[in-house]
């Protein structure tokens, strides 16, 4: 027998900071998509997702609240109501989940460190910048955008620490090259982002770990510093599939190592498709296939952010709603690559039009007919008639476009294929008029044709619709 083809994609790992908000629902739930459609197609999917542990932002929390970050951690995480039951209820088909703080993530971070350093391209020196605590980063002067850190507009302050600095420099060109050669960066829209922004302007050594605070991997080699949290962070996409631990076999990373793709939010692009292939690069490891950079859910015009405050909680809206109705909506309204603003109407009117008139009624009315003129069964003898042809020929061709759309990302034109043929099978409904079919003996063939075409359609959009909704298309089908 032959082997199944391998996928794996992961999401970016989520700062325990506060509770999710539905931004980070998005970018799981697109995650999960695209996952479970690839385990439609056949492949033997890996799908990793998890939690961001460490850093000094997690241990001022902890201090705050009067408990140890460890404690703060796990309340976020395994909590009631934490990351973990976020992702049961919502249905998140993850395979694994990792925290940064397990036992095995901690020991590989420092071996790999230690490797880099080996190599010549951790070194020790001196750092004095701009350092912006909620998002973890430091910037040099001309990175600041008034005076104040670029990603979320917050304040930076000085800082000046002995320090361990990658040699990002010496990977400049590759990763150019790697940029602007093929689609390593998609959408491309991004790559000319990263290069004319960060790469032009001359790359320096990164800072990867830090003496001001404790909460993160120790450096074991000399005791006071921690490993940076993007460095901690970047690897558990190999951590998590047995890279320099026993937790998991290496035959996991052999085979499902490099990923196919990481999926992650705009504002990370730059750490995931600059400094994670350079430190690959040195590491002397293949680098992902490919970094998709998705947009933002923006409330009221600005990115909802834990921050900020300005968050919607998925929890209420997934209990009010229905988890389905949720993921679709999230699909369905926003453009992956693009920002799109969340509104509570748009969520409302969408589950009123589209699933409720659109897709609920072609399925309650078509249902209903199959049962009252044929007891639950099509007969087999059908009278097919000219005016089918439109709706067979747009269900024979959706499968087709929807894996085209959805091989290139485009999760939501490929919810839209599959609702333009409920529509127009519900138009088709109002054409043929089973009613008066019904009320002809003679026209009992056509009957059957009719209804057999309809229950054949939604058969199909059901099958497509499984990555979205998997629940409500399993009911669909077995109705
Ligand atoms: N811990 C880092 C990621 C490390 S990956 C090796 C991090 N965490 S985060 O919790 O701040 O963000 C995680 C993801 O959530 C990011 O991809 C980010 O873009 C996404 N989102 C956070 N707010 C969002 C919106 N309002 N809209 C869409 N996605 C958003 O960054």
């Amino acid at each position: 027998m032959e082997a199944k083809k391998k996928f794996y994609i992961t999401t970016p790992i989520y700062y325990p900071s506060a509770k999710l908000h539905i931004g980070h629902a998005y970018c799981t739930v697109a995650t999960d998509v695209i996952a479970r459609y690839k385990r439609m197609q056949g492949y033997d999917v890996m799908f990793l997702t998890g939690t961001d542990e460490h850093g000094q932002k997690i241990e001022e929390k902890a201090k705050a609240a009067g408990v140890t970050p460890q404690q703060f951690v796990d309340n976020i995480v395994l909590g009631k109501g934490g990351v973990k039951d976020l992702w049961k209820l919502m249905n998140i088909s993850n395979d694994r989940f990792i925290r940064t703080t397990d036992d095995y993530h901690v020991a590989a971070i420092q071996k790999i460190f230690k490797k880099m350093y080996e190599n010549g391209d951790i070194y020790k020196g001196k750092y004095t910048g701009k350092y912006c605590t909620p998002c973890e980063s430091f910037w040099t002067e001309s990175q600041l955008v008034d005076g104040k850190c670029p990603d979320c507009g917050g304040e930076v302050k000085d800082a000046e620490e002995e320090a361990y600095f990658f040699r990002l420099s010496k990977y400049a060109e590759p990763v150019r090259k790697l940029l602007l050669e093929g689609n390593f960066l998609e959408p491309a829209s991004r790559v000319n982002e990263m290069v004319k922004n960060f790469i032009d302007p001359g790359l320096e050594d990164l800072c990867v770990s830090r003496t001001s605070f404790t909460w993160g991997v120790p450096v074991d080699f000399d005791p006071g510093h921690v490993v940076y949290v993007w460095v901690d962070a970047l690897f558990n996409y190999c951590t998590a599939l047995g890279f320099m631990n026993d937790k998991y076999p290496d035959a996991d990373f052999e085979e499902f190592w490099p990923a196919d793709v990481h999926m992650v939010g705009k504002e990370i692009v730059r750490f995931h498709s600059i400094i994670w292939p350079a430190m690959l690069m040195s590491m002397n490891m293949p680098l992902p296939k490919k970094i998709f950079g998705h947009g933002w859910l923006l409330l009221g015009g600005g990115k909802m952010s834990k921050s900020k405050g300005n968050v919607v909680d998925p929890y209420i809206l997934s209990e009010r709603f229905g988890v389905d109705a949720l993921r679709f909506y999230l699909m369905r309204e926003f453009p992956l690559g693009s920002d799109g603003n969340f509104s509570n109407e748009l969520l409302i009117s969408r589950i009123n039009s589209e699933l409720a008139n659109d897709l609920g009624n072609l399925l309650s009315r078509s249902v209903a007919m199959v049962e009252k003129y044929f007891g639950g069964t099509i007969p087999e003898n059908r009278q097919p008639a000219a005016m089918d042809d439109e709706l067979i020929g747009m269900v024979k061709g959706l499968r087709d476009k929807y894996e085209q759309l959805m091989d290139n990302f485009g999760t939501q034109d490929a919810l839209s294929e599959v609702f333009r043929v409920i529509s127009r099978a519900n138009k088709y409904i109002d054409e043929t008029m089973p009613w008066a079919l019904a009320k002809d003996e003679t026209k009992k063939d056509r009957l059957s044709e009719v209804l057999y075409n309809l229950v054949e359609s939604i058969t199909v959009g059901a099958n497509l619709l499984t990555p979205y909704m998997p629940e409500t298309s399993e009911r669909i089908l077995a109705q």
